[in-house]
C-alpha cells in the first residue's frame, strides 16, 4: 500500500531522528514526524513523499510518552528553531543521537564503551548570547525563514536568547517605526533594513549590535539614537551592506558606526576582545564546561608543544598556554585572528605563535621535526575533510571538539587507522535544539607502546 499526500493516519513512533523528529515506519519506510517521541502513538498528515521516506505533520498525540512535557515557548510548533522542547530528557536523546551516528559512520565495533555521560546544561532557556534575525516588511518584522521554506516566521519573543538581547529585540520594531526605516520586502527586492545581529557579554552589561542594510546611504542615525537611549548598554555599533544572494548577516564590508569597536568579555580568567565576525560559542555557561573538559582530556604537561587549530579567537590555545611550553594557533578568519592577537597581547601571553590561513596549508608550513604533543581541532560542521596535514604531523594526542556527530564519526573512521579512540564526551551546548556537541580524545597508536 502506498501513502498519499495529505493522507491522515495513525503511526507508532520508534526512535528519534538526527533533527530531533520522531521516526515511525509505514510499510518499512521511515516517516519523519517533528515533535513526536519514541513509544508514542500519533495521528499524522503526510506532507512530502520521497522514494525511501516521507515527512508528516503531527496532528494529535493519541498515546503520549511519559517523556512528553508542555513546551515553554508559545511559538514552539510554528517556529521550528527548537526541536526538543517537548522532551523531558533531552540529554538521553542527544546521547542516543551520538551513538547512532557512531554506529552508522565510525566503524567502531562497540561505540558505547567510549561514550561518557552527557554534560548537561544548568540553564535550558535564556542562554544564547547572540541573536541573528532577518528584518522583513511584516507587521512583526523580526524573524527568519522556516528551514527549507520561504515561509517567514516572526519570532519577537524567543526565550533562548539572553534576557537583554530579548528586550532589545522586542523594542526594535517600535524603533523601526519611529525612525521611519523601511524594512526589506523580499518580493519587490526593495527596502533598507535587512537584518539585525546582537551579541552580549555574560553580565548583560555590554552589547554589540550590527545591522545589515541594502546600501551605505541608508540613514541610521535616528534608529541608533532611539535604540541606544533606551538601552545604554549597547556599547558597540556596526553596519554592513548585505548582498541578498549571499550572506544575510555579514556583508563584505563591516563598518564601525559608533562607540567601542569591540565587545570585551571576561571569560575563564582571561580578557577576550571580540570583533563582529569573530566566533564565540553561543552559550557561555556550557562553553566554560566544554573548554574545561577539553583541557582536562588533553592531559598536557609543561614541556608540551601543542596546536590549537580552527581556533576561532584562540580560546583553547590561550587557556592551555599556561600549562604548556609552546602553542601554535591556527585560524582562517581575519576578524578571529585580529581578536586572537589582541587577546594574546591584552593577557601578556608570550608562548603563542599564530599560523594564519587554512589549517592544512598552515601545518604543512611547520618544521617537519617539530613533535606535536597535542593537536586541538574544532572544525565547522563539515568536519576535517582533508587529513593529510594531521597524518603527516602525527600528533601524539588529538582532542577534537565537534558540533556534528555525523562528520565526527566519519573522521573517526579515517583517523582510527592511526589513532586509538580513548573517549567521547557529549555536551548539551544548545538545549531545546537537536544539536549535539561532542569532545573526542584520540591517542596515536605507536605512542602507546
Ligand atoms: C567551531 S569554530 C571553533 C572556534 C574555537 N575553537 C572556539 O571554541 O571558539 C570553527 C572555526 O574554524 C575556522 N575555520 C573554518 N575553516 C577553516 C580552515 N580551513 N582552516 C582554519 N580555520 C578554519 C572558522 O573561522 C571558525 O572560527
Amino acid at each position: 500500500m502506498n501513502l498519499d499526500l495529505n493522507q491522515e493516519l495513525e503511526l507508532e513512533i520508534k526512535r528519534v531522528g538526527i533533527n530531533g523528529e520522531g521516526i515511525g515506519y509505514f510499510e518499512k519506510k521511515a516517516v519523519f514526524v517533528p515533535e513526536a517521541l519514541p513509544n508514542e502513538r500519533v495521528k499524522i498528515k503526510i506532507l512530502k513523499i520521497a522514494d525511501k521516506f516521507s515527512h508528516a505533520e503531527l496532528i494529535e498525540v493519541i498515546r503520549p510518552s511519559s517523556e512528553r512535557i508542555k513546551p515553554k515557548c508559545s511559538d514552539y510548533s510554528n517556529c521550528g528553531a527548537c526541536q526538543l522542547q517537548h522532551a523531558k530528557n533531552q540529554g538521553e536523546i542527544k546521547s542516543e543521537l551520538l551513538l547512532e551516528s557512531l554506529c552508522k559512520y565510525s566503524s567502531l565495533a562497540n561505540p558505547k564503551k567510549f561514550v561518557d555521560e552527557i554534560i548537561l546544561s544548568d540553564k535550558s532557556f535564556y542562554y544564547r548570547n547572540k541573536a541573528m534575525m532577518l528584518v522583513r516588511d511584516y507587521n512583526n518584522p523580526l524573524g527568519f525563514y522556516k528551514t527549507g521554506t520561504n515561509h517567514f516566521i516572526s519570532t519577537p519573543n524567543c526565550i533562548l536568547h539572553m534576557k537583554i538581547i530579548g528586550d532589545i529585540l522586542k523594542e526594535i520594531p517600535n524603533v523601526i517605526k519611529a525612525s521611519k526605516i523601511v524594512c526589506y520586502d523580499e518580493r519587490r527586492k526593495k527596502g533598507e533594513l535587512m537584518s539585525v545581529l546582537i551579541r552580549c557579554d555574560q553580565t548583560e552589561e555590554k552589547v554589540m549590535i550590527m545591522v545589515g542594510v541594502s546600501s551605505l546611504e541608508v540613514k541610521l542615525d535616528k534608529f541608533f539614537e532611539l535604540l541606544t537611549n533606551k538601552f545604554p548598554v549597547i556599547n558597540s555599533i556596526y553596519k554592513t551592506v548585505i548582498d541578498i544572494k549571499d550572506n544575510p548577516y555579514y556583508g563584505d564590508e563591516i563598518i564601525h558606526v559608533g562607540r567601542e569597536t569591540h565587545l570585551d568579555l571576561n571569560f575563564m580568567d582571561y580578557k577576550f576582545r571580540l570583533l563582529p565576525r569573530a566566533f564565540f560559542q553561543l552559550n557561555y555557561l556550557q562553553a566554560e564546561k566544554f573548554y574545561q573538559k577539553i583541557i582536562k582530556l588533553a592531559g598536557v604537561k609543561k614541556t608540551d608543544i601543542v596546536i590549537d587549530a580552527y581556533a576561532g579567537i584562540g580560546i583553547i590555545g590561550i587557556l592551555v598556554s599556561k600549562f604548556v611550553k609552546r602553542v601554535f594557533l591556527n585560524e582562517i578568519d581575519k576578524d578571529c585572528l585580529e581578536s586572537a592577537k589582541t587577546t594574546i597581547e591584552l593577557n601578556g601571553i608570550t608562548n603563542i605563535t599564530i599560523l594564519p590561513g587554512d589549517f592544512v596549508k598552515a601545518i604543512n608550513g611547520l618544521d617537519k621535526k617539530t613533535v606535536i604533543d597535542c593537536l586541538f581541532v574544532d572544525p565547522p560542521r563539515s568536519g576535517l575533510i582533508d587529513y593529510t596535514g594531521i597524518l603527516k604531523l602525527r600528533p601524539k594526542r588529538i582532542v577534537y571538539g565537534s558540533c556534528n556527530t555525523a562528520t565526527l564519526s566519519k573522521d573517526i573512521k579515517v583517523l582510527s587507522e592511526f589513532y586509538f579512540v580513548t573517549k567521547i564526551v557529549p555536551l548539551d551546548m544548545f538545549p531545546n535544539t537537536s544539536h549535539v556537541e561532542s569532545i573526542l580524545l584520540l591517542n596515536l597508536k605507536s605512542d602507546r607502546k
